[in-house]
């Protein structure tokens, strides 16, 4: 099972048991407890509003970009697709159930699943394209339609858009930018400045410059940020002089590195500014 990098997340909510529900006595009081929550769910349907969302906004997204795989009334299809009726209402009441679903929109997910005793084996695409207010109101739509929201923890927060912008910042954690401008300046810097020591492939140094590429330097490097790298060589290198070429250069260099080490090049730069490097991790998939 996956889910974004949240494999641990996924399992725990299938794995683990539900959170136990209060019993009630007689039919009565389920039934009035029912309307209570309804009526709820409904209270609550205008702060959502104020978001820019709302429960038109949500059924109107379902219909759009769920409904052809999980039925318009969320009835799923056998074999393929699961049910939302009488399930995504139970994903929510469990203890992660929240930041799963929203890590479900943003980034799919594939594997075996079993919803409702019947098990699926299928891919469920990321939704990231769809804005916050979409994605919190399709949630609260799945959420509450078809009787769901008879099976709501009480009390039940709606999803605000706040909470899928937020929940995409640590995707856009993991991307480290540079352009291949950058590269080929910092190829040039790197032969003028650094080759003697580190060698013209990065791992045949002379004068005992430790290689620059492959499994050593990465397993150095990769648990932290671009900043790290970028301070280290900008206040070590070259060893006579260090800190003694512009910024600029040494974020060319370190474009150049991470280039060799078969990071890939894009449209944005890789910043100068140590604080705008720092959210940007090394990590590899
Ligand atoms: C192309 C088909 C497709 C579309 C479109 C789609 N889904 Fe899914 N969905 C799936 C499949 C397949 C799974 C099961 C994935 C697996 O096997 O891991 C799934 C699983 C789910 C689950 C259950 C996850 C669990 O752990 O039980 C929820 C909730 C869900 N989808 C909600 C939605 C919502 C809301 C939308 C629209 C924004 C949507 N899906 C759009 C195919 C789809
Ligand atoms: C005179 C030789 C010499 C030159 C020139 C030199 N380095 Fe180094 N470099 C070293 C040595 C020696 C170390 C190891 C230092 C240590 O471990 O304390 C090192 C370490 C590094 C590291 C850290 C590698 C690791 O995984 O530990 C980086 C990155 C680096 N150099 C980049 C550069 C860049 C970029 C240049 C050119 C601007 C450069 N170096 C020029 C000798 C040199």
């Amino acid at each position: 099972m996956r889910i974004g990098g949240m494999q641990t997340v996924s399992e725990h909510i299938h794995d683990a048991k539900p959170r136990q529900r209060v019993q009630f006595s007689t039919q009565m009081e389920m039934r009035i407890i029912n309307l209570v929550l309804a009526l709820l769910v409904a209270g609550r349907a205008p702060a959502v509003t104020t978001q820019g969302t709302s429960a038109d906004l949500g059924a109107r997204t379902y219909a759009t970009h769920c409904a052809s795989c999980h039925g318009e009334n969320g009835e799923g299809v056998h074999g393929t697709y699961p049910p939302l009726a009488a399930h995504a209402a139970d994903l929510v009441s469990k203890t992660t159930g929240r930041e799963y679903l929203i890590r479900l929109m943003l980034s799919g997910r594939e594997g075996e699943i079993t919803v409702k005793g019947e098990r699926f084996v299928g891919v469920m695409p990321g939704q990231a394209a769809l804005g916050d207010g979409e994605i919190a109101a399709v949630l609260n739509y799945a959420v509450t339609a078809w009787d769901n929201y008879q099976l709501l923890p009480a009390p039940f927060e709606p999803f605000q858009g706040w909470e899928i912008a937020a929940a995409r910042i640590p995707q856009m954690r993991n991307v480290v930018t540079f352009t291949a401008e950058q590269v080929t300046e910092g190829k040039t810097t790197y032969e003028h400045n650094c080759q003697d020591c580190h060698g013209s492939s990065l791992d045949n140094g002379e004068f005992g410059g430790p290689p620059l590429r492959g499994a050593r330097f990465l397993q150095r490097w990769d648990s932290g940020s671009v900043a790290s790298l970028y301070t280290y060589t900008k206040t070590k290198m070259p060893p006579d002089r260090p800190g003694g070429l512009s910024d600029k250069v040494y974020a060319d260099l370190v474009a150049f590195i991470l280039r060799s080490n078969g990071y890939p090049s894009g449209e944005k730069e890789l910043p100068t500014d140590p604080k705008a490097q720092e959210p940007m991790s090394l990590k590899r998939n």
